[in-house]
């Protein structure tokens, strides 16, 4: 069943044009795109291909501002450029040196303003300009907010917040080099998703240092990344290593000892690493993700310091990134599945190969129930890989991009043979290197590739099913992890009356204490609450994963001695994935979890990024 949406029919000629330029050299600088309604760029007649920055971080007034220059490819006919913008202020615009007309559009919510600049013949334009208050990709945090006292500034650009502090087109699809100097006060270290030209800076005189910084390999714009702290490096190997604020830089150091191992697992498997260093920054706790992998520089949160390093998937996630999304980029956030799913997959490939089966086994067992969840859930619409129409973001659940897209190749893998598809997603990564991908373009040349028009194989698998159908296709084979083989037993045992001590949490790994936690029955009495938490310690427990299971059970039954634990897990850190579920859950707990929801949201909400913050806004209001 071959279905062909509206977006996909529009892609088939240009993304397979793509793979024609890949063979014979270098790639058309306008060669053509699909449709990114996120961005007000018109790719198809000027894009930017390399940004340019000279900025001044000012910490006081809480601005980046400076210079972008911007240079571009266009049609020899091409008037003007059209660049994304959300709350900049502009203060001059030239193009090739000459003073230029621009105009700013209409500013629509988190899509922004096109900024739309005369070229009068030029193939540069030079922005001067300052990021709004309150721009949504950076974060300013008050010297009380980081571990060391100083104050700190980190950026998010997935997936369209970057045009809040850099004029240029904001679409995956259009790849961009980047260079930088940026000014920051003395005591403070800047670091970027680039090569570290000047690891010290350069003094000026002023109270004053400046970095430079060089990304010479073409990137999707959202890459685009800065931390500027009171930062240390710790060297973790040859090619990898932490930076962090100094009281945090050795945890971060023994957490990420398994990196260059991971990269060499990784490089087996799927090619040369292509960026040259690997490092970490480790941010403070109010960074909205778990990860995020700007290249060269994976940013961090310290929620995954569990003390053990139970929770460095984490690193090789950010780390698989390198390959599936850094590498070969979805070309439209519709398309997110290519980054996210691959990425999963490759995720637990890594994981496989350095911590066992039987691990790999247990968190594929965990996203398994996650997607059943999300089958339940999740309107039929967000339960496809490939997005149609105007999906909610907030109803497109990372169960589906992540999980499903990850069980979508486990189960090709299940049906080619492991080794099939290891040559195949090696010389995809070479294939399409520094390219924007598709869902269709991806399963042609996987057609083309690996079926080959072998009739049985193409039914067995059910690729556009997978792609582009809600639920989860009938070739699905549930994981067994052995385990958690006994995990049921126990909670039977505590449900009849027996005491949890005796289940042996202290020989359970992570993975094991979270599906204990999650496969409990969600209605508990409250004494079997206080015996779980006094048996285990729940309110207090370091792995933050694990907390988050128990704080979710405990809310689910408004259990009321937890009160003060949830209380300052909320505020203790700021992980959107841990902040919005339990704001959700609490909101639906009648007076006792709004009054508690109320009164940590308004000491908490200052210590939260502007996006969760934003969510939680509305979650409060509803
Ligand atoms: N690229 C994502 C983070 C992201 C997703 C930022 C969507 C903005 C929009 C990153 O690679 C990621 O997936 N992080 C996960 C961790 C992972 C182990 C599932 C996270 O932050 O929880
Ligand atoms: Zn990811």
């Amino acid at each position: 069943m071959l279905r062909r949406t509206l977006l996909a029919s529009a892609l088939a000629i240009p993304a397979l044009a793509a793979c024609a330029t890949a063979t014979s050299g270098a790639r058309d600088p306008l060669a053509p795109l699909p449709l990114d309604t996120s961005s007000h760029a018109r790719p198809e007649i000027a894009r930017v291909t390399h940004v340019s920055l000279d900025l001044t971080a000012d910490f006081e007034r809480k601005v980046m501002r400076g210079k972008a220059t911007l240079s571009i490819a266009a049609r020899d006919d091409a008037r003007e450029i059209v660049l994304d913008s959300l709350n900049l202020v502009i203060h001059r615009v030239s193009a090739g040196g000459a003073e230029t007309t621009y105009t700013l559009g209409e500013s629509r919510p988190s899509l922004g303003a096109p900024l739309t600049i005369a070229l009068n013949g030029a193939r540069t334009v030079e922005i001067e300009y300052e990021s709004g208050p309150d721009a949504a990709s950076l974060q300013w945090l008050t010297p009380a907010q980081t571990a060391s006292n100083k104050p700190f500034l980190f950026s998010q650009g997935q997936s369209i917040l970057n045009r809040t502090w850099i004029p240029t087109q904001d679409s995956p699809g259009i790849r961009q080099t980047y260079d930088a100097r940026i000014v920051a006060p003395e005591g403070l270290k800047v670091v970027m998703s680039a090569e570290m030209l000047t690891p010290e800076g350069e003094p000026l005189g002023d109270g004053q240092r400046a970095f430079r910084f060089r990304m010479p390999q073409p990137i999707p714009p959202y890459l685009i990344a800065i931390g500027i702290g009171d930062l240390v490096h710790r060297a973790t190997g040859p090619r990898t290593g932490v930076y962090a604020e100094p009281s945090v830089v050795e945890r971060g150091a023994y957490e990420c000892a398994d990196m260059e191992r991971m990269m060499d697992v990784a490089e087996a498997l799927y090619g040369p690493y292509r960026w040259g260093r690997y490092d970490v920054l480790i941010l403070p706790p109010s960074f909205p993700y778990g990860g995020m992998e700007n290249p060269r520089l994976t940013f961090l949160t310290p929620t995954f310091l569990a003390g053990d390093r139970s929770l460095v998937s984490l690193v090789a996630h950010e780390l698989a990134h390198s390959w599936s999304g850094n590498l070969v980029t979805n070309a439209v956030w519709a398309d997110g599945w290519l980054n996210e799913g691959f990425t999963s997959y490759i995720e637990g490939r890594i994981g496989e190969a350095l911590f066992g089966e039987e691990n790999a086994r247990m968190a594929e067992a965990l996203a398994w129930a996650d997607i059943q969840t999300a089958l339940t859930t999740v309107t039929p619409d967000g339960q496809r890989l490939h997005w149609v129409g105007e999906v909610d973001a907030n109803d497109n659940s990372s169960a589906i991009t992540y999980d499903k897209g990850a069980l979508f190749l486990r189960t090709i893998e299940r049906i080619v043979g492991r080794t099939r598809l290891d040559t195949y997603l090696r010389s995809y990564f070479d294939r399409y290197a520094f390219q924007p991908m598709t869902t269709q373009h991806f399963l042609a040349d996987f057609r083309q590739h690996v079926v080959r028009g072998d009739a049985a194989l193409e039914a067995q698998l059910l690729l556009d099913q997978w792609a582009y159908e809600p639920g989860i296709p009938s070739n699905a084979q549930a994981p067994v992890a052995t385990g958690f083989n006994d995990i049921p037993g126990h909670i039977e045992a505590f449900i009849a009356g027996g005491p949890p001590a005796a289940a042996p949490w202290e020989h359970w790994n992570t993975m094991q204490r979270q599906r204990y936690l999650q496969t409990l029955p969600r209605e508990l009495s409250a004494t079997q609450l206080r015996d779980l938490e006094a048996a285990f310690g729940l309110d207090d427990i370091g792995n933050m994963e694990v907390r988050f299971d128990w704080l979710s059970l405990a809310i689910a039954n408004s259990f009321e001695p937890s009160s003060a634990a949830i209380e300052r897990f909320l505020s203790e850190q700021g992980r959107g994935k841990f902040i919005r579920p339990l704001y959700r859950a609490l909101m639906q707990r009648g007076e006792w979890g709004q009054a508690l929801a109320r009164r940590t949201y308004a000491h908490a909400r200052d210590g939260y990024h502007p996006i969760v913050a934003a969510a939680v806004d509305r979650i409060l209001a509803a």
